[in-house]
């Protein structure tokens, strides 16, 4: 059965921003507010395990690893290019009273 947990406020989350959260059993995911809406994607690259929160880059709906430079859709968790392959497993994320939900 599908759970969710509460993490930020939308309004600590600016456009273009992406931020580290932890999920109950300890995953670590990156949240994203792009174009306006908000995304969740694991937070480890699918290529070496660079950390996207740390290592990475937003631009537009993409987020780019500064490791070896792959880049996946935010919004898919699609790989965009060489050499990753692996997609990012994304997150459903739901507002509830200004409050980011995620679904895991
Ligand atoms: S670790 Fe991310 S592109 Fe290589």
């Amino acid at each position: 059965m599908p759970q969710s947990v509460a993490t930020i406020a939308e309004s600590e989350l600016l456009d273009g921003e992406m931020k580290t959260w932890f999920l109950p059993d300890g995953t670590r995911i990156a949240l994203y507010h792009v174009n306006g809406g908000f995304y969740a994607t694991q937070d480890t690259c699918t290529h070496e395990n660079a950390s996207l929160t740390e290592e990475g880059q937003v631009e537009g709906d993409r987020v780019i690893c500064t490791w070896h430079y792959c880049e996946f859709s935010i919004i898919e968790g699609t790989a965009l290019n060489s050499p990753c392959s692996e997609p990012l497993q994304t997150y459903p994320v739901t507002r509830v009273d200004g409050v980011l939900h995620v679904h895991y």
